[in-house]
């Protein structure tokens, strides 16, 4: 029998490159997507992929269509438990043992919460090998990490039945391949609080680093990942081990807002290149609206920094996209606008 899919989120900008991703290369496999909403082109773009109405809050819809798939492809909203329980809940209604494949994020092992790092470098690394233990014991307050519990604990419970695997991406760059969300988050808010300043900014030493990956490396992470569980479970890992960093490079807040600088300079966005050094307070005064109450420490002052020793190991992972610095001038332009 083929393989079934049925991927979430197809419209966004991960979930969107991994439908691209899968149906460029394995046009054979049965693929559904759930959108809430059908863009206009979407049927002529993959008029082999069928669709499904409805939206992460419809268990019914979810529950019966992840039964009837062999490998589900969760994308979207990596904070979103009653999504992923009816998933969970779908697989387990088939005879024959589903995947799960749930992106989530390496937000969940920032130290945005504590003023320990905040604007320093953390010289905590994260291995997706020899730290799984840490990872799994972390609290349900750190980012996308209630949504992980639910899949670690169904994984436990039902492993001869349940197939998991989280990809956990850090900041992701470069331009999307699906037809609808095609930009990241990280550099156009970065490029918006530097317009709101007039400057780009760091705050503390500005030292503190984060891990970055092109989408096309992490579509060639996903790829794999995806063909294992096509093939019934192939050389990846799942349940607990079944845990993939991405993250290819690692740049500092201060790097990241030389290089932002020079181009908002060059386009005449701002007028000074020069790195600004602000407070905490200036920090946290920014993105105010956001349900998370200071997301911007977690954006611009924390650490996340992670190794994707696992893909390593399977795969042979290794970058072959350009470098957060390399695109970064596409990328902004793409955020403003200009492009
Ligand atoms: N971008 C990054 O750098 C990054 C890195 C690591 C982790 N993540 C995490 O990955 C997740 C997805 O990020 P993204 O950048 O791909 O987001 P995105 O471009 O905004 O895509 C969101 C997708 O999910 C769909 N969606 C959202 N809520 C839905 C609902 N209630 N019902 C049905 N569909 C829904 C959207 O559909 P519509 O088109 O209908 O809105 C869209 O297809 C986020 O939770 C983020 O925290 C992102």
């Amino acid at each position: 029998m083929g393989s079934k899919l049925f991927i979430t989120g197809a419209t966004g900008y991960i979930g969107g490159s991994i439908l691209d991703t899968i149906v460029t290369n394995h046009p054979e496999y049965d693929i559904t997507v759930l959108l809430r909403s059908v863009p206009l082109n979407f049927s002529t773009r993959y008029p082999n992929v069928k669709i499904i109405k409805g939206d992460y809050d419809s268990f019914d819809i979810l529950a019966e269509a992840a039964s009837q798939a062999n490998v589900v492809v969760h994308n979207g909203n990596s904070d979103h438990p009653p999504s992923l329980n009816a998933l969970i809940a779908g697989l387990l209604r088939r005879s024959t043992p589903g995947f799960l494949i749930f992106l989530s994020g390496t937000g969940m092992l920032s130290d945005w919460q504590s003023e320990t790092y905040l604007g320093k470098l953390n010289p905590k690394i994260w291995s997706d090998i020899k730290d799984m233990d840490e990872i799994t014991s972390r609290p349900d307050s750190e980012l996308h990490r209630i949504t992980e519990k639910i899949v670690q604990e169904a994984a436990a419970k039902h492993g001869d039945k349940l197939k998991t695997a989280i990809m956990c991406p850090p900041d992701i760059y470069g331009r999307g391949k699906g037809l609808a969300k095609t930009g990241s988050v990280m550099v156009p808010v970065f490029v918006n609080e530097a317009k709101n300043v007039g400057r780009v900014f760091y705050t503390g030493q500005g030292t503190n680093t984060r891990g970055w990956v092109h989408i096309d490396d992490l579509m060639r992470l996903y790829l794999k990942v995806v063909e294992a569980a096509a093939g019934g479970g192939g050389n990846a890992d799942w349940g607990k081990e079944g845990y993939y960093f991405a993250s290819t490079q690692e740049i500092s807040q201060l790097d990241l807002a030389k290089a932002t600088g020079k181009i908002l300079k060059k386009h005449n966005i701002i007028d000074n290149e020069e790195p600004v050094q602000i407070s905490l307070e200036q920090v946290d005064a920014m993105l105010k609206g956001r349900s998370i109450p200071k997301i911007s420490r977690y954006l611009f002052a924390s650490n996340s920094r992670t190794r994707p020793e696992r893909a390593e190991k399977l795969f042979g992972y290794k970058p072959s996209a350009p470098t957060l610095f390399e695109a970064l001038e596409q990328d902004i332009s793409d955020a403003v606008g200009k492009n």
